[in-house]
């Protein structure tokens, strides 16, 4: 069946691109449409309404472990052509991954993404996207399903650069915002209300590896 839900705009912005660069992170407002941020928020939702969306664990191997206190959202690893929304977008981050490497030579050459849903109060303490002990992921995305968002309902994105002031993104519905994995501590203030989200992040190639199989 042909994938018919159209995609907003041509990608990030060359402005996303140059603060990315300058900054570390970026934000770009309607980086999706209207329509696939409502079918995107409606598979999530009811994905989450029929229990596929599991409590996150933080920590790696032994020490992994649910800990509602440190990370209080719900996830469901998205894969190809479990929906046409879900594969526009999945499109569209092919797009930016080409995009990104284009500009930076990061050697991009997978994502991995997840709905996520945060109940009221539920939060994600500061913390870094990368592990110590699997340092591929290179670039994170968030983007927001929540197609209206007041400020007043809290539910920011904080962001802790190590030389800059923190700055908070209120997670409106169609927003992307893209950080380097490596060097942006960052935190999930608690809402009043429940906050959808699509999280992703980008691989580089394992140094070393090999094109021969
Ligand atoms: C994450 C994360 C930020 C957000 O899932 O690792 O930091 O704004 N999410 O949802
Ligand atoms: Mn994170």
């Amino acid at each position: 069946m042909p994938n018919e839900l159209p995609v907003a705009g041509p990608c990030l912005s060359p402005l996303t691109l140059n603060r990315l660069a300058l900054h570390g992170w970026s934000q770009q407002n309607l980086f999706l449409s209207d329509e696939l941020t409502l079918a995107l928020a409606a598979e999530c939702r009811s994905e989450a309404a029929g229990g596929a969306l599991l409590p996150a664990a933080v920590g790696r191997g032994a020490a992994r472990a649910v800990r509602t206190a440190i990370r209080g959202d719900s996830i469901l690893w998205l894969r190809p052509g479990r929906s046409a929304a879900c594969d526009s977008y999945l499109l569209l981050m092919e797009h930016v991954r080409l995009a990104l490497n284009q500009a930076f030579f990061l050697g991009l050459d997978s994502y991995e993404s997840h709905f996520a849903h945060y109940a009221p109060g539920a939060s994600y303490q500061k913390h870094l996207d990368r592990f110590r002990d699997d340092d591929l992921r290179t670039v994170s995305v968030v983007i927001y399903l929540n197609p209206d968002w007041p400020v007043a309902q809290g539910g920011a994105l904080r962001l802790h650069p190590l030389h800059a002031p923190t700055s908070d993104v209120s997670p409106l519905g169609g927003r992307l915002v893209v950080f380097l994995s490596a060097d942006m501590p960052h935190e999930v203030l608690p809402a009043t209300h429940e906050r959808l989200s699509l999280a992703g992040w980008f691989r580089r190639r394992p140094r070393g590896a090999s094109l021969a199989m």
